[in-house]
């Protein structure tokens, strides 16, 4: 029987949930946090909905929320086969089984399907549904550019045109359902418009984040085997011109080293940066997109696909190797996407939602593609730099598209502007200090927006742990409780399930349809990281806190991989990109706490002989780094390392070089089981060189 049964952790939040009466007694505590003043724990710290907000709110009470969320985990099948067929459109219904799952390898495989043998197409529920149902003349897409005062609009309509012409010129290159399609482009409209062409086609877009190096974007290109890449010649990022065209050249030359050629690179010439005369060209291989794409016809028929079809490739790092390609398929993904976006930030058809995410990350697949267009909402789309030309940016964008909506991390600048049209603010990629949110909602939210501090991964689909805005009394720095269907579990070492307050490792019991479904072409892989550490259990590699009234406190990745301002770098891949360098033998990365970035990279490198520390060195090593991945996994510190503290077996015991690197000195703990205590006594002393 796959159906969980009420679940414990169910009756613990029942327990444990301050109802509505309880968080009006604590409307003393509100004042506190509008004054900026933080009570003596921050687990008492507590931000009540106003009145006015929770009236209106889609789930407008706590007890509201009990009552959904009850009904999602004791039968998950009714709660999702009832969202699934009643806001989404389905050419054919799935069948009898809304899911099926086996999250325990010692049963036998992996294995997570929703909706399987349902038939559909997320780009038809996006743009044709929305329009048959009278959004063809909504806005779409703002789309505000590097460069202020240039700007464009896109209705669901002509989205829809443009998407349909773009599905028929990659059909008409030999695309088809399951082919991979590269997508290396900045937040031109044209980004979204590729994905939405892809599925529409039923081809599996892998969209590189456009700050990637040529390496990278190689590697993934290998791994994935497209038919076509799409880019752009050049794009603006702030003062800067970046030529992503040459970027791709370069990566397609690596890409041909290792056997796999790609026919076609689609160019989108993008003219307020560089015009094509200065663009480097392959004949019979680079096409121009303006050319070719706007001669065919508007209309293109759908390619009906199964629930369980691959949607999309998102390449992200974990602790060990290269880069995963995280497969999120079809039907699961839809109604997750679409089902998170509404809830966590009380969507109302009257919005205007701005997501500052990238569609290179997820939060950019989910947050400005799919989930707000499949609800039909009004996006803003920004190609440029938050801080450019003047740190009020983002704020002048606020206000000139009187965006309601404003998701983004939670490192942005006060000023001196208005918010008036904001209603609610989302925060997302690190765990927010109760600090920065408290200024989020009083200076950015003028004390009066909810903040969802959404916990998710590229592995999750779409949020997981979220604040509902208008049901729950907040807690500053805390994600809160659940979405509906997620049943997450902490546990100790050994796996056992902790109850009531404690902290641990992070797990989610019994799937959720907007899981992914594997690792692409490493099933295994898929296997042994996430759902093997913790027999039973999908294993997210984060640390968590319960506190006494059942609220989830994020405490940072256990493994290696860092968080650098939403940027998710995996150690092992900066350290082999150090060692590539000639004059590097050997590196150790670690994150540390940044007040902005919330993680930094610090890398301590060891030289080979007869080399020495130069600053030349240090540059060249980040020169390495930028080249090798791109300019945001770079080391903002190079320590120079005479040696690693190793154990006896060779292993570096990086709990000790990240107390180096937070200067916690004091608590560096045994150091008698390194090989060799002396090089932490040398490390110290070259701390500051
Ligand atoms: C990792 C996932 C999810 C979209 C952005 C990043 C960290 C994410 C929060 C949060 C504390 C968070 C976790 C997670 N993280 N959201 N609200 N509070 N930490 O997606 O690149 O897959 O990274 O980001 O460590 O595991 P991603």
């Amino acid at each position: 029987n796959n159906l969980p049964t009420t679940a414990s952790h169910f009756r613990h939040v029942d327990a444990m949930v301050p109802q509505p009466s309880a968080a009006a007694a604590k409307l003393s505590q509100l004042k506190a946090v509008v004054l900026g003043e933080a009570p003596a724990s921050e687990d008492d710290e507590v931000v009540v909905p106003s009145h006015e907000f929770s009236r209106q709110a889609l789930v407008p009470s706590t007890q509201k929320y009990l009552e959904m969320y009850k009904s999602s985990i004791e039968d998950p099948a009714k709660f999702w086969s009832s969202i699934a067929s009643s806001e989404f459109y389905w050419k054919q219904r799935w069948g009898d089984q809304v899911y099926s799952e086996n999250l325990d390898a010692r049963k036998g495989n992996i294995k997570i399907e929703w909706f399987k043998s349902g038939i559909t197409n997320v780009c038809y529920n996006c743009l044709d549904r929305n329009i048959d149902a009278g959004l063809g003349d909504k806005i779409a897409i703002y789309w505000e550019s590097n460069e202020p005062g240039f700007d464009a609009t896109l209705t669901y309509s002509e989205l829809l045109h443009r998407v349909c012409q773009l599905a028929n010129y990659l059909k008409s290159i030999g695309v088809g359902k399951g082919d991979a399609v590269v997508v290396y482009l900045p937040m031109l409209m044209e980004l979204p418009i590729t994905m939405l062409a892809c599925a529409r086609i039923g081809a599996v877009h892998s969209v590189v984040f456009a700050g990637f190096s040529a390496e990278s974007l190689a590697q993934r290109i290998v791994d994935c085997k497209p038919k076509v890449v799409i880019t752009c010649n050049a794009v603006k990022r702030g003062p800067k011109t970046i030529h992503l065209k040459d970027i791709v050249d370069a990566a397609l030359i690596e890409s041909a080293n290792n056997r796999i050629s790609v026919d076609v690179c689609l160019t989108y010439e993008n003219q307020s940066a560089q015009n094509r005369e200065s663009t480097k060209w392959e004949k019979g291989r680079d096409v121009w997109w303006e050319d070719v794409v706007p001669k065919f016809p508007t209309s293109c028929d759908v390619e009906w696909v199964d629930a369980e079809d691959p949607l999309f490739l998102l390449y992200t790092s974990g602790s060990t190797g290269k880069p995963k390609g995280v497969l999120h398929t079809t039907g699961g993904y839809m109604v997750y996407a679409a089902t998170t976006f509404k809830y966590a930030f009380d969507y109302k058809d009257s919005d205007v939602y701005w997501c500052t995410a990238d569609c290179g990350w997820i939060t950019g697949h989910s947050y400005v593609t799919y989930g707000p267009m499949l609800n039909g909402a009004t996006v803003v789309v920004f190609e440029g730099a938050p801080n450019y030309p003047d740190p009020g940016r983002c704020w002048d964008i606020v206000d000139k598209y009187k965006v309601t909506i404003f998701y983004t991390a939670p490192t942005l600048y006060v000023t001196r502007y208005s918010r008036r049209s904001l209603r609610v603010l989302g925060s997302v990629g690190e765990p927010i200090n109760p600090t920065s949110c408290r200024w989020f909602f009083n200076v950015v939210g003028g004390s009066s927006c909810p903040i969802s501090d959404t916990w998710w991964q590229t592995e999750t689909g779409g949020f997981m742990i979220t604040p509902l805005p208008g049901a729950w009394p907040q807690k500053p720095g805390s994600a809160t409780f659940p979405f509906f269907g997620v049943q997450p579990v902490i546990v100790d070492e050994k796996g056992v399930e902790l109850d009531g307050e404690c902290n641990g490792y992070l797990c989610v019991k019994s799937s959720w349809p907007g899981a992914f479904r594997t690792l692409y072409g490493d099933h295994e892989r898929y296997e042994t990281t996430y759902f093997k550490p913790f027999p039973g259990y999908y294993f997210t590699g984060d640390g968590c806190r319960r506190d006494k009234d059942g609220y989830h406190w994020l405490t940072g990745r256990v493994d290696d991989v860092i968080n650098v301002s939403g940027h998710r770098i995996g150690t092992a891949e900066v350290e082999s990109a150090l060692v590539f360098h000639p004059h590097c033998a050997e590196a150790a990365v670690v994150g540390v706490e940044h007040e902005v970035k919330g993680q930094s990279i610090y890398a301590f490198v060891t030289p080979v002989e007869g080399i020495s520390y130069s600053d030349e060195l240090r540059k060249s090593l980040i020169l390495t780094v930028r080249k090798q991945i791109g300019a945001f996994a770079a080391p903002d510190k190079i320590h120079w390392a005479p040696g690693l503290p190793k154990t006896r077996s060779g292993k570096i015991m990086r709990r000790i070089l990240r107390k180096i690197a937070s200067r916690q000195l004091d608590e560096l703990g045994d150091t008698s089981t390194l090989a060799d205590p002396g090089v932490v006594d040398q490390l110290i002393e070259l701390a500051d060189d």
